[in-house]
């Protein structure tokens, strides 16, 4: 009878025994000791759906398969109330043969392996076979199990497994046992047990796809070292190729400021070189020796790649100052006006060397751009979304486009006495170290422009 008829019927029993009814008198004790036994059930019921729904929750925050297993068999234990169990893996593929015991209670795994507990291990293998749970109320006079010596040696009483299935893939299968107590199993210990198993065949599933998903990521970051390592090989080996072809072009480059130095040399031995005159030529050959230093670094780092970053927080306009106020003197003696517009004032993360040497380079080709003639040279750093902009923008007569396509590569240089062509291509490769980009601007009414964009921190 359904609780609701019960207790309309029970109603109807009060009414009559009010009324004086004896016989309804006579029956309500009985009625009223099943209801109770009704409600008992209905609170056992609804404690147990707690401890399921708890028993998911648990489960839904975890990825380790060991944790996994673990909680299930501790909490599968709990739920029954059963003494002993395990839970078993399937090998892939699964069979019923093929299986693996992956955490046990009371068992040692030894023990599990080597045939005190063959029945279980036989009946594990019957469920994994035919997907379907198995209870025995009573193993001990059970006639699937009389064959077996275990049930009796080991004193067995009830047994309970259930297999672990996630949309028709047999992951596995738990197994419960009582042996010294008096507690036999039941259809409804069953029916928990499955709904249990449900839970742990998803939990599962989800730690398999985690450990999976792992295990890809690992072999994708070997394959992505791997991969690094080749391609700095290759471009380690490609800069090195490059500056031997190139090698004959920059001796070339190097021999104009080498006779400057020869001649001007010669005229400093002489005696009667007034003294305002050895000063000047002095300078003339100091800055013919700048210049083959220069040209030396870049091909220096061009050939070992530049180094490591030596990263540390930045405000941005500070560092931007600092370098208009390293090229302010050089540039004013040529009118070019240096202009900033500096509306990003936060930090940005630098290695503060290698990049003032990409915005002097590209003040110097501007610099250089210009050629004697008067300009300006703005600098513009703003915030765009997640990144900072810098942009470099002179008046002079725009990148010549027959090198537009292949600017930032190595040697490209164009109307220069001593360009060896680096100082873009050590730019972008710093500029990239950095995790940002570097392009030319399009669209400028004149001049040329760069446009450097760098993460924020
Ligand atoms: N602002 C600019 N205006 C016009 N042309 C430019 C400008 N910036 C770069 N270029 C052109 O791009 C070429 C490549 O520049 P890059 O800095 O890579 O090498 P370089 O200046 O020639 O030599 P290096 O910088 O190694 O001394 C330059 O030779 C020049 O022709
Ligand atoms: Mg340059």
């Amino acid at each position: 009878m359904s609780l609701r008829s019960e207790i309309v019927h029970l109603e109807e029993l009060v009414c009559r025994a009010c009324e004086g009814d004896k016989e309804a008198q006579r029956q309500l004790p009985a009625r009223f000791e099943s209801l109770r036994r009704e409600a008992e059930t209905l609170i056992k019921h609804q404690q147990e759906l707690i401890t399921l729904y708890e028993i998911a929750r648990e489960l839904a925050s975890m990825v380790n398969l060991e944790d996994i297993l673990d909680l299930i068999l501790t909490r599968a234990l709990a739920l029954v109330k059963a003494e002993r169990g395990f839970i078993v893996l399937a090998d892939e593929p699964a069979s019923q043969e093929s299986f693996r015991i992956a955490v046990a209670r009371q068992f040692s795994l030894e023990e599990v392996d080597d045939g005190e507990a063959r029945l279980s291990r036989s009946l594990i293998g019957r469920v994994m076979g035919s997907r379907q749970a198995i209870v025995t109320t009573n193993a001990q006079e059970d006639p699937r199990f009389q064959s077996s010596v275990s049930i009796v040696n080991y004193r067995i009483r009830s047994v309970m497994a259930v297999p672990l299935i996630y949309e028709r893939e047999l992951l596995g299968a738990i197994y419960l046992d009582t042996r010294i107590t008096e507690r036999l199993f039941t259809q409804e210990d069953l029916a928990l047990l499955q709904a249990l198993g449900n839970q742990a065949a998803i939990a599962l599933h989800m730690a398999q796809l985690y450990r999976n998903l792992e295990q890809r990521n690992l072999e994708l970051q070997q394959a992505l070292a791997e991969l690094r390592a080749t391609q700095d090989e290759l471009i380690r080996s490609e800069r090195l190729s490059a500056v031997g072809r190139l090698a004959s072009g920059i001796i070339h480059d190097f021999k104009t400021p080498m006779t400057t130095i020869k001649g001007y040399a010669a005229f400093l031995g002489r005696d009667d070189l007034p003294p305002a005159q050895r000063k000047q030529f002095a300078q003339t050959v100091m800055n013919a020796v700048d210049i083959l230093v220069d040209m030396a670094q870049e091909i220096l780092d061009f050939v070992q790649g530049g180094g490591p970053l030596q990263m540390e927080p930045v405000p941005l306009d500070a560092f931007v100052q600092e370098v208009v106020d390293f090229l302010k003197e050089d540039f004013s003696e040529r009118h070019i006006t240096i202009h900033t517009q500096l509306d990003y004032r936060g930090v940005v993360s630098l290695d503060k060397g290698k990049m003032r040497r990409v915005l002097v380079n590209i003040a110097g080709n501007a610099r250089d751009a210009l050629n004697g003639q008067p300009g300006s040279f703005t600098i513009i750093s703003r915030r765009q979304d997640d990144q900072v902009l810098l942009e470099l923008i002179d008046d002079g007569p725009g990148i010549p486009p027959e090198i537009l396509p292949n600017l930032f590569q190595p040697f490209v240089t164009y109307g220069k006495a001593h360009g060896t062509g680096l100082g873009l291509a050590i730019s972008k490769k710093i500029v990239e170290d950095h995790g940002g980009t570097i392009a030319v601007m399009t669209g400028l009414p004149k001049g040329a422009g760069f446009v450097i964009t760098l993460p924020l921190p």
